[in-house]
């Protein structure tokens, strides 16, 4: 056996030194194979998984009324990483900024996919024309809007014993993004083809729940979707009723001659059909008016707890106007630091998009010591996350506008920054951060100081709002209902 082996080996053998030679490559090779192996299979953990999971069904039937509630307690028992099954999709929810940011930016190349992927290649193109540059051109339209809604606010609380605001902001949210989009607006919220938007938004989002996608989740249902026709009633809201909508709004902006988005990706190299914009519009006014006013929403229940903060920002707004004799908009920010901090702590402190949206994954990624399988969903737990005590070392649980005071770099910028440099995740993540920050931005800041140069928010006849409930509306966490009074400042500067 010896011979055959001295044969197989070079000319000079000499066992005593290609011994160790042979034992280091062995060692070399043993190495590699286990380092190999674990990069590339086994987890060296399981993911942690709440108990409560029922077979076949997973979570579904544990997560409730308020998901977000129920993961992030899940969250608080199990750790930064967790596993939920969702019948036959398996999730991951992430509440930590640093695993987040390293799984969904650094490895943003594996975990960008979308559940559903048509939007994905064509929103980009909208992108262009909501980034920071374009934003200029819509400020005196948004700041019109801004006045508008204060008018309403006030004159409806002279009338009644409070306003509950929602409606009136979703007002002044879609006749933005309208005016943006299409160049048209809507005179009333009891104006018909508004009444009908909001409806049509709101069926969107009624279509997007769980329960008429029960076949996505558990295979068994598309018999049950086969006899409810679930599935079909999504068909027939798309076609008949979302569909012919937009391609009116689309038609109506191309033939518009101001300047409008539809316009800006209708000409140029974006090649988009009637089609295509019909479903880019769609998106952008889905995801670009409830946003807004949700986190309006927040922010005025907040504020009518917060009475000594709405001070300090009211004298900050009108020391503003006396030396530049208008409204600041979102451009001035350096010169209202506690305005800003004031917008950038009420979304802290009160995400809007509780979950971001869903990133899939399209090849395994290894997170420390998990192995996250390609087919994966994740979504980011951002009320924990934006809690997170290393990341917010001021009194993580309230509400302290000051922690950003130091930090006035626009939420665009820091979105796109370094993770050191990000001061809050409202807006996602990595190649999918939300396209509409800067409009966002624009919209929130005006909405803001347009509010508090000319009233006063204070609680109703009926009691202050409840702040620690919430109820989820589609893809957002919102206030409970409620009412606040916009009380007309006798010593507003804004006539
Ligand atoms: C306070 C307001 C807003 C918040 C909190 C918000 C938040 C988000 C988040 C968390 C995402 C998902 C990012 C990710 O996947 O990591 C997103 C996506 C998106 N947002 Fe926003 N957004 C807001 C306003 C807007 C506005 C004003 C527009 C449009 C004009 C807009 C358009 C979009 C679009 C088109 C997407 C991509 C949807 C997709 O990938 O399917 N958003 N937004």
């Amino acid at each position: 056996m010896e011979t055959y082996y001295k044969a197989l080996l070079p000319y000079k053998f000499e066992k005593e030194k290609a011994l160790p030679a042979i034992a280091v490559t062995l060692a070399i090779l043993y190495a590699s194979s286990k380092l190999i192996s674990s990069s590339n299979k086994k987890p060296l953990k399981e993911i942690p998984m709440h108990r409560s999971a029922y077979p076949y069904v997973g979570h579904l039937l544990s997560l409730g009324k308020l998901p977000s509630k129920v993961i992030a307690e899940w969250h608080k028992e199990l750790g930064p990483i967790i596993k939920i099954k969702m019948g036959a999709q398996t999730w991951v929810s992430i509440d930590n900024p640093r695993l987040a940011h390293q799984l969904l930016v650094i490895n943003g190349s594996k975990t960008s996919s979308k559940p559903e992927s048509y939007f994905s290649h064509t929103y980009s193109m909208g992108e262009n024309a909501i980034s920071p540059s374009q934003i200029n051109i819509y400020i005196p339209s948004i700041e019109n809007q801004a006045r508008k809604l204060v008018d309403r606010l006030i004159e409806t609380t002279k009338k009644e014993s409070g306003v509950h605001p929602f409606t009136d902001l979703e007002f002044f949210s879609i006749n933005t993004i309208f005016a943006i989009a299409f160049g048209r607006k809507f005179e009333s919220v009891d104006d018909p083809d508004f009444k009908d938007l909001t409806g049509l938004i709101e069926e969107g989002l009624e279509y997007s729940g769980i329960e008429y996608d029960l076949a996505t989740y558990l295979p068994i249902f598309s018999i049950y979707d086969f006899f409810t026709g679930a599935r079909a009633k999504i068909r027939s809201f798309v076609k008949e009723r979302r569909n012919p909508s937009f391609r009116k709004f689309v038609k109506e902006g191309l033939q518009r001659s101001d300047h409008n988005l539809v316009k800006y990706l209708n000409k140029g190299d974006f090649d988009l059909s009637e089609d295509d914009l019909t479903v880019v519009f769609n998106d952008i006014v889905g995801a670009g008016t409830d946003t807004i006013a949700v986190t309006l929403s927040w922010n005025i229940a907040i504020m009518v707890h917060h009475p000594q903060v709405q001070l300090k920002a009211q004298e900050e707004i009108d020391r503003f106007i006396k030396s530049n004799d208008r409204l600041p908009t979102i451009n001035d920010k350096e010169e209202l630091p506690y305005c800003f901090s004031v917008i950038k702590e009420s979304m802290r402190y009160k995400p809007t998009v509780p979950f971001g949206l869903p990133h899939l994954v399209d090849k395994d990624v290894q997170l420390g010591e998990y192995l996250i399988e390609k087919g994966t969903v994740i979504i980011t737990d951002m009320t924990n996350l934006q809690r997170n005590p290393e990341f917010y070392p001021d009194m993580p649980e309230s509400f302290f506008p000051e922690r950003f005071m130091n930090n006035l770099k626009p939420m665009q910028a820091a979105v796109n920054g370094k993770f050191e440099e990000r001061d809050h995740f409202s807006f996602g993540w990595g190649r999918r951060i939300c396209p509409g920050v800067s409009l966002a931005e624009a919209e929130i800041f005006a909405g803001f100081v347009s509010i508090l140069s000319r009233c006063s928010i204070m609680p109703p006849d009926e009691g202050m709002p409840d702040i620690n409930g919430f109820i989820h509306g589609g893809l957002t966490m919102m206030p409970l209902p409620f009412k606040a009074k916009f009380v007309e400042r006798s010593d507003s500067l804004i006539k």
